[in-house]
Order: structure tokens, then C-alpha cells, then sequence
């Protein structure tokens, strides 16, 4: 039983430093296409088996310390009512824009609207059986809230920062609502047995600080409070958050995710010993030749300086054009250079 990837988010000592990397199961991997060939995405989130199969793919191949399960952040707003496809990146095409439009979301039932996700994790504990822990995960509410008013990615987010400076009351009760839904389907998750959970908050960062701490922290905290989490620890990756780490930890979460602009040792000296620390190799850092991605998982490592409690993982998620044997090769690397 591989525990490094659980001992780590209790700031415990590890034999080596655990790896995993954000969206490990993907299109770089030539088994993940070959399975998503036979299937819409979508159709692969609602597939229990497939889903559960993608999951242990980077598993093996990789040699990864943890399985993050198959699904996206957004499989579960689709049952709030709004028509998801991706094409290949997400669209709704009734987007969020006004009080009514926000009064009409339901507050799902995950056993009832979203059971193939509880599914696949059944599933997985079984087929994992011990071999690594399994990370469950979820959109902070910010982040959902972008795609549900936007309808789609943006450049710029300006339709959601206007609803949030000129409409502040729907972009609360949207906030409140998004919040009550991602608890829920949280506890949904840890309770179905998955063994961590990682908050994405891949927009956070668009934010000022004074923005971020008015508009958004309130309600992640409010989030991460309602989880059942005394057995479950909570990593909190907000993207683009160097300038206001200590503002992004009151939120409360275990583990920090941190994005590859911040030197990994100072947000450790900024953070303090209690607050575990998850990354932050830049995700092209992986087209590098071999030995400049050895030098890179070492300088790393250094700048942990071998204090417990960090989880080694990219800055934001591996790209899909890396080659497998360069990813591969990151892992081992960790695995290799931070032997004690
Ligand atoms: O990490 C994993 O391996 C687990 C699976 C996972 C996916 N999405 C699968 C996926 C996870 C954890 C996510 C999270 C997610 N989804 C985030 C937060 C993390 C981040 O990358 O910032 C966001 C913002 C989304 C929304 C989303 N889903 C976008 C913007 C896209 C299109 C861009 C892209 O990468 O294709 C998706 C689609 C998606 N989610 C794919 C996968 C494997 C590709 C779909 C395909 O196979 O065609």
C-alpha cells in the first residue's frame, strides 16, 4: 500500500516525495485515445467502467503516487440545468446572466443526477484496492461560476466581472447557490470513498487580491468548512494566485496548490510549517530534453529543501502534446532524486 501521497498532505514524512500530475488521464496518452475513440468525452464521464479504466491508465503507466478520478468540473452544473457539450472546450448555451436565470438552478441530488460518478469511484477503490489513494475533485465555485455565466472560455472574463461590479446580487446568490451544490457533491465524493480532494480554482487568479478576498474567498471557505473532512484532506489549487497566497490560505484547505510563478521554498516560508505545499513544475518544462527536466524536478526539490509535506505535480495540468516518455521520466525523476 503506497500512503506517501495521503502522509504528505498531513505534512508527515515520506520515504520519497510523491508524484502525480494534473489531468495525468488524457489525450497525450495514446490508451486514453484509443478509449475516447469509441466515445464522446461526455459519453466517457457517464460510463462508469470507461471512466474507472481511464482513471488507472496513468496509474501504470506513469507510476504515479495517486489516481485523480475521471470526470471534469463540470459534470455536475449540467444537472443544475444548464446543457453542457464540449467541442472540445466547454460550452453551455444557456448561460447565467440574470436573477431569474439564476433562481431557476436546481441543487442536484449526486446519487440520483450525477450516480456515474459515485459509480466509477466504487469502482475504483475496488480496482486501486489499496495500490494508491484516490483523489476526488471538484470546480471552486469562482471557477464554475465563470464558465456557467460566460457560457464558455474567455480571454478576459468581462461578462462575469461585470455581473460582479455592476450586479453584485445575482453574482452572489449565483456564488451562494454554486457553493451549496459543490458541498454536496463533495461529501457525495467522500463519501463514496475517494481518499482526498482537490479544489481547481483555475481562474482565481483573475482577479485583484482585494477582489479575490471580497468576491471569492468567502464562499470557497465556506466550501472546504462544509466538507466532511476530518479524514479527507482538501488541496486548494487556485492558478495565478503568487501575489496573495496567505489570502488564498484562509480558505483553510490542507495542501496549497501552486502554479510555477511562485519560487516553491518562499510560498513554503510565506505559508509556515502547518500548510502542506502541491507542485509547481511548468507544464512545458515536459517538451524539454531529459536532462533539463532532471535539473528542473532538482531545483524543486531543493527549494522544498526536504521540509515534509510536499507534493511534487505540475503548475497547472500537462499539456497534449507532451510526450508520454518525457512524463514518465519527471515521475521517475522525483521518485529517484528525493530518495532519503
Ligand atoms: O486530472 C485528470 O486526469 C482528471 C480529469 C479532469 C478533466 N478535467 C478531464 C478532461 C480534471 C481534473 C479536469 C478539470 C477541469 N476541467 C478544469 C480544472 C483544471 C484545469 O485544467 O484548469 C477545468 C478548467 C475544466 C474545464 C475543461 N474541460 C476545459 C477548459 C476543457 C477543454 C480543454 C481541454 O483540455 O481539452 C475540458 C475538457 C476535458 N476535461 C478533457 C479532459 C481529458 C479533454 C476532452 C477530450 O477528451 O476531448
Amino acid at each position: 500500500m503506497n500512503n506517501r501521497f495521503l502522509d504528505a498532505c498531513w505534512g508527515r514524512p515520506t520515504d520519497r516525495t510523491p508524484v502525480w500530475l494534473m489531468r495525468q488521464a488524457g489525450r497525450y496518452l495514446p490508451e486514453y485515445m484509443a478509449v475516447r475513440s469509441r466515445c464522446s468525452f461526455l459519453e466517457l464521464c457517464k460510463t462508469p467502467e470507461l471512466a474507472a479504466e481511464v482513471t488507472i491508465q496513468p496509474v501504470d503507466i506513469l507510476g504515479v503516487d495517486a489516481a485523480i478520478l475521471f470526470s471534469d468540473i463540470l459534470t455536475p452544473v449540467e444537472p443544475m440545468g444548464l446543457k453542457l457539450d464540449f467541442v472540445p472546450g466547454p460550452v453551455f448555451d444557456n448561460p447565467v446572466r440574470t436573477m431569474a436565470d439564476v433562481e431557476k438552478l436546481r441543487i442536484p441530488d449526486p446519487e440520483s443526477d450525477v450516480p456515474y460518478v459515485l459509480q466509477a469511484i466504487r469502482i475504483l477503490r475496488r480496482e486501486l484496492a489499496g495500490k494508491v489513494p484516490l483523489i476526488g475533485f471538484g470546480g471552486a465555485p469562482f471557477t464554475l461560476a465563470c464558465y456557467m455565466v460566460e457560457g464558455k472560455g474567455s480571454k478576459d472574463w468581462a461578462v462575469i466581472k461585470r455581473m460582479m461590479y455592476a450586479s453584485p446580487e445575482i453574482f452572489h446568490a449565483l456564488m451562494e447557490k454554486v457553493t451549496m451544490m459543490d458541498m454536496e457533491y463533495l461529501n457525495a465524493q467522500i463519501k463514496a470513498g475517494v481518499q482526498a480532494i482537490q479544489i481547481f480554482d483555475t481562474w482565481g487568479g483573475i482577479l485583484s487580491p482585494t477582489d479575490y478576498k471580497n468576491y471569492v474567498l468567502p464562499y470557497t471557505t465556506k466550501l472546504i468548512n462544509g466538507l466532511n473532512r476530518s479524514q479527507t484532506p482538501i488541496i486548494h489549487f487556485v492558478k495565478g494566485a503568487a501575489t496573495m497566497l496567505q489570502t488564498v490560505q484562509q480558505a483553510g484547505a490542507d495542501v496549497m496548490g501552486l502554479d510555477w510563478h511562485v519560487n516553491l521554498g518562499s510560498a513554503r516560508d510565506t505559508l509556515g510549517p502547518q500548510t502542506a505545499v502541491q507542485g509547481n513544475l511548468d507544464p512545458t518544462v515536459l517538451y524539454a530534453p531529459k536532462g533539463i527536466i532532471e535539473q528542473e524536478v532538482q531545483r524543486i526539490l531543493d527549494e522544498n529543501a526536504g521540509r515534509p509535506g510536499h507534493i511534487f505535480n505540475l503548475g497547472h495540468g500537462i499539456l497534449p502534446t507532451v510526450a508520454p516518455e518525457h512524463a514518465i521520466h519527471m515521475v521517475e525523476c522525483v521518485h529517484r532524486l528525493s530518495q532519503r
